[in-house]
């Protein structure tokens, strides 16, 4: 079973060289193009070792067999598909990002489509060693930073962008929510967390999906204003790296920031919908067991959004009461 990890981990170090080889090659010149013309420098391409699938529908395949592997293990890596049929590289035609685990090896991809297409990113399937809910992208670099807190991205663009404009404490759930072992690994290394997901519908949501996980590992949670761009990555090309760092001073405390997003369910020039939402506020804050805490963010709910402190109080206590 470890022969079998050593090996797959072997033929993936082997397949990133060669993607990342066929950046040099002329008909990789595409896939370098992209990839300057999304603003990354060659230092940058360098470090997250990133690379180009050809067209050659087997080419890759071919590669791993010269080097000696047979077909029952070039089955496993998931880079190649092996039938009757035919045998085909399942990266065809993208730009390639390698995904490292925290020792720095190589444990699977993405592809991007340059330009438009579907699916724009294909990840490498589940195997032996790419457990997508256990690893993070970024994390073997995000770990060594100084900075006392990481910040959680969506993509994998949007950490290569955080890293080369110095926010070398960026990480990626990727193509997969965030789930309860990320937020346990991340917890080896830091207890703060700042997510910086799209400001899109779906990245609103997996914030409210991740908040409650990390708040379950004790994480101290704040969540990154990125209006008015859409991600990480667009903000910078747009803003730069002083403004981001702007931004993530001020990012705001998660259980505010939840309260922000419900407040937007709700009218508040009508007399019910208000009540509702206070309502709603009230059972919020009892999920504060600590009476003190919960004092706190009672004060700061009510000066934040503008209700009385008084009544405030009066509506928790009396719902705390008949619960
Ligand atoms: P996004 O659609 O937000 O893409 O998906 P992006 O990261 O901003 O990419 P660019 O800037 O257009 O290149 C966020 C992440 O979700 C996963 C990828 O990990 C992506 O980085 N994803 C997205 C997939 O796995 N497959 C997809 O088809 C799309
Ligand atoms: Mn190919
Ligand atoms: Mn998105
Ligand atoms: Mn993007
Ligand atoms: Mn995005």
């Amino acid at each position: 079973q470890e022969d079998l990890r050593a090996t797959l981990l072997e033929i993936n170090k082997l397949a990133a060289s060669y993607f990342y080889y066929q950046l040099k090659n002329p008909q990789g010149e595409l896939g370098y193009k992209y990839l300057r013309d999304r603003e990354l420098s060659d230092d940058t391409i360098v470090r997250f070792g990133l690379g180009y699938s050809n067209k050659t529908s087997d080419d890759l395949y071919r590669f791993l067999k010269g080097k000696g592997y047979d077909d029952a293990i070039l089955k496993q890596t998931g880079l190649v598909t092996i039938e009757e049929r035919g045998t085909y590289d399942k990266f065809w035609n993208r730009v390639m990002f390698p995904i490292m685990d925290v020792n720095n090896r190589v444990i699977g991809f993405g592809g991007r489509v340059m330009g438009t297409g579907e699916p724009k990113y294909l990840n490498s399937p589940e195997t032996k060693l790419f457990d997508k809910s256990r690893n993070l992208y970024g994390l073997n670099y995000a770990r060594l930073s100084r900075e006392k807190y990481i910040l959680i991205c969506e993509g994998y663009m949007d950490v290569i962008a955080m890293h080369q404009a110095g926010f070398t404490n960026a990480v990626a759930s990727l193509g997969t929510a965030f789930t309860l072992q990320h937020a346990q690994l991340l917890k080896r290394y830091t207890d703060k967390v700042i997510l910086t997901y799209d400001s899109d519908g779906a990245g609103i949501k997996a914030a409210l999906r991740a908040i409650p996980i990390l708040k379950e590992v004790g994480m101290s949670i704040r969540v990154l204003n990125m209006q008015p761009y859409k991600d990480p990555d667009d903000f910078i090309k747009n803003l730069g790296a002083d403004a981001f760092q702007e931004r993530i001073k001020e990012a705001r405390n998660s259980f505010l920031y939840e309260i922000d997003v419900l407040k937007k369910d709700y009218k508040m020039d009508d007399p019910e919908q208000k009540t509702a939402f206070y309502n709603q506020v009230a059972k919020k804050l009892l999920e504060f067991p600590e009476a003190l805490e919960r004092e706190n963010y009672l004060e700061a709910v009510s000066r934040e959004f503008f209700i009385n402190y008084e009544d405030l109080k009066r509506l928790v206590n009396r719902l705390g009461a008949s619960l």
